[in-house]
């Protein structure tokens, strides 16, 4: 890889060439036909990806409007809705709802930990039991602070029969479009992503599948809404446009990205972070490094460590960084105690193999005990056991990133 820098944080992530190129297009007008033609192609290629018949519409914001959209939209102050909170992202979604008057129940799990579909259930039904049914219920898929994927296909199934009147609201802004994802094969209601993580996009748009349910609830949801009315939305995108002016060198770049991803095949890019999850996961135990999240919830597009006994997390972050890698710390009550790689986008096993080297250097350098090149051999194990390996190394070329210096 060429990159001086390896930012290997979960998003923003780096960008292949041709999609930064494609951001510092020429602006279009864009209520004309060239931005009509192609905010057509970006919703129908987000439609395949969050393999969803709803639409998808196209925000400018970063992913938190998106929640923002999800929870406005589709309640009113006063209903009930179950929030499952594993990590701070989650905490982020019940926090929206509550500001906003939701009558809010919380099902809180462990940080590091999946949420399990009868916690699920019994929440919802100790709900009823009370007289207040849940209206919605705030799912997280990938849990970005902790580094844990939920078993969102059981906690949609499971909130679906205990609560079949409830519409499902899914943060799926760091796993949709890098692991598996059915937005109506597990019938979600309301599913939100940003440009910026598994997208190979800059920040700055949302983008929110809403299904048929969801905007039966809209119809009666009173919660005060103006930039993110999706109903203004859903109207100008009949027209090929947005109610308000778009992050246009965004949408060109996304426009792009998108392109590229369908080339690869969503098939082979799951497997690609895949492989890229286990090679994370291996060198770092490799390293002598603990893994924080539940290894049977273990996220292939962000990987949470415990920073090791004896270093301070500033410490260790800078001697990385003057090597030229960047990883992000811990959020809320886990700042300093761990630390995150981010593998979503365009990322490549030899990325990885490459920010483990820098990674062993550096704990050496800092005189945590290390075996030279252990880590990327233990990785290169994990790598072969993924089928994506050689494709995988054909595509290093495509989705190869310059230096952002
Ligand atoms: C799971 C999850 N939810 C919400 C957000 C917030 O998105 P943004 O920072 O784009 O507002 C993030 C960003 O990291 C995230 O990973």
């Amino acid at each position: 890889m060429s990159q001086a820098t390896h930012l290997r944080i979960p998003g923003p992530t780096p960008l292949p060439d041709a999609v930064r190129e494609a951001g510092g297009r020429q602006m279009v007008n864009h209520r004309g036909p060239e931005f009509k033609a192609l905010l057509g192609r970006v919703s129908s290629a987000l439609q395949r990806a969050f393999r969803t018949e709803n639409e998808v519409l196209i925000l400018t914001c970063s992913g938190t409007g998106g929640l923002e959209a999800a929870v406005v939209n589709h309640l009113s102050p006063g209903d009930a809705v179950l929030s499952v909170s594993i990590g701070a992202f989650g905490d982020r979604f019940a926090k929206i709802a509550a500001r906003y008057g939701a009558d809010l129940t919380r099902l809180d799990i462990t940080w590091g930990q999946a949420a399990q579909a009868t916690a699920v259930a019994d929440a919802l039904a100790g709900m009823a039991a009370q007289g207040r049914p849940a209206r919605a219920v705030l799912l997280t898929h990938n849990e970005t602070s902790t580094g844990v994927t939920n078993p969102l296909p059981e906690l949609a199934a499971a909130a679906r029969a205990a609560a079949p009147d409830a519409i499902l609201l899914v943060d799926g802004i760091s796993g949709l479009g890098a692991v598996p994802f059915e937005t109506d094969g597990w019938d979600l209601d309301v599913v939100v992503t940003g440009s910026q993580k598994s997208w190979m996009a800059p920040p700055g748009l949302a983008m929110v599948s809403v299904s048929p349910r969801a905007w039966e609830a809209a119809k009666a949801a009173t919660m005060p809404r103006v930039y993110f009315d999706l109903t203004l939305h859903r109207d100008s995108a009949v027209k090929g446009e947005t109610p308000w002016t778009p992050a246009v060198g965004v949408a060109f770049a996304l426009d792009v990205a998108l392109g590229l991803l369908e080339a690869e095949g969503y098939a082979h890019i799951f497997a690609r972070h895949a492989a890229c999850g286990a090679a994370t996961r291996a060198g770092l135990q490799a390293m002598g490094i603990r893994l924080f999240a539940d290894p049977a919830h273990a996220s292939d597009t962000v990987t949470s460590a415990v920073v090791p006994d004896g270093v301070e997390w500033s410490t260790m972050n800078q001697e990385l960084r003057g090597r030229g890698l960047v990883l992000a710390g811990g959020q809320g009550a886990l700042t300093g105690k761990i630390f995150r790689v981010g593998h979503l986008g365009a990322v490549t096993t030899d990325d990885i193999l490459a920010a483990l080297t820098i990674l062993e250097e550096g704990c050496g350098a800092l005189g945590i005990e290390m075996t030279a090149g252990r880590a990327v051999a233990a990785a290169r194990d994990a790598i072969a056991s993924h089928s994506a390996t050689p494709a995988d190394r054909q595509d290093a070329s495509r989705l190869a990133v310059a230096s952002p210096a």
